[in-house]
């Protein structure tokens, strides 16, 4: 496919939403390729997941530079080398500077594990739990210097069960992570996506019509 969009994939970990990523990329006709994987931490999974599909990585490890732009530099000069269009920010754990966000304006990605702008920040599934909401789930933002905020580009959604623990619950709603963030970053490649006034206008997309309810109760 010509016109694949090039796009640069971080990471700090297992690279679980990476593997999606990947899979999504092999796939005939899908608008992305990934063409650099890079972790600030050496020897994560993440690393062996892309090796082992044939692309590209590189480590950048925020400890061996004295401030965070300096950091980022460095993981600019490595996805302008290759090239990259798009960036997408898979488990990556470091808080980014506004110099690398605006550097990215509306080309950086980031998956969350709640329903966002609900629970940002870390330990989501225990807090989500603990306030007692019936749903959970996962967003697909643009990237803002504020975290885990940023127009929203797809979300899905998950029921909180009565005996959930954080593991569950966890596990429950990154199966729908590696199902959303394939589908986000191929409705931005694709053009379908427009920021405007903060948040983002789709175009050309199928959108969801059913409502739910959670616990299914019935007054009969
Ligand atoms: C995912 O659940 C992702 O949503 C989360 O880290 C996990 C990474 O897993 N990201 C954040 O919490 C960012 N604020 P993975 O390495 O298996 O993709």
């Amino acid at each position: 496919m010509a016109d694949r969009k090039r796009v640069g994939v971080l990471i700090s970990g297992r690279g679980s939403n990476l593997q999606a990523l990947i899979d999504a990329h092999a796939q005939p006709g899908y608008p992305a390729e990934i063409v650099r994987v890079i972790s600030n931490v050496p020897d994560v999974f993440g690393l062996e997941r892309a090796k082992a599909a044939g692309i590209p990585t590189a480590v950048v490890s925020h400890k061996d530079f004295p401030d965070r732009e300096s950091f980022e530099r460095a993981i600019n000069a490595q996805l302008e080398a290759d090239g990259a269009e798009l960036v997408c920010l898979a488990g990556f754990m470091r808080v980014l500077t506004d110099y690398f966000v605006s550097s990215w304006n509306g080309r950086l990605l980031n998956i969350h594990p709640s329903l966002l702008p609900l629970f940002k920040g870390l330990h989501t599934h225990e807090r989500a739990i603990q306030e007692g909401v019936r749903f959970a789930g996962c967003t697909v933002h643009f990237v803002v210097p504020e975290m885990d905020s940023g127009p929203i580009i797809a979300q899905a959604v998950v029921p909180i069960l009565p005996d959930d623990t954080p593991d569950l619950l966890a596990a429950r709603v990154l199966e729908q992570e590696h199902v959303v963030y394939p589908l986000a970053l191929a409705l931005v490649c694709e053009g379908k996506t427009r920021i405007e006034h903060g948040t983002v206008r789709l175009s050309g997309v199928k959108t969801v019509m059913q409502a739910l309810v959670n616990p299914q109760a019935s007054l009969a």
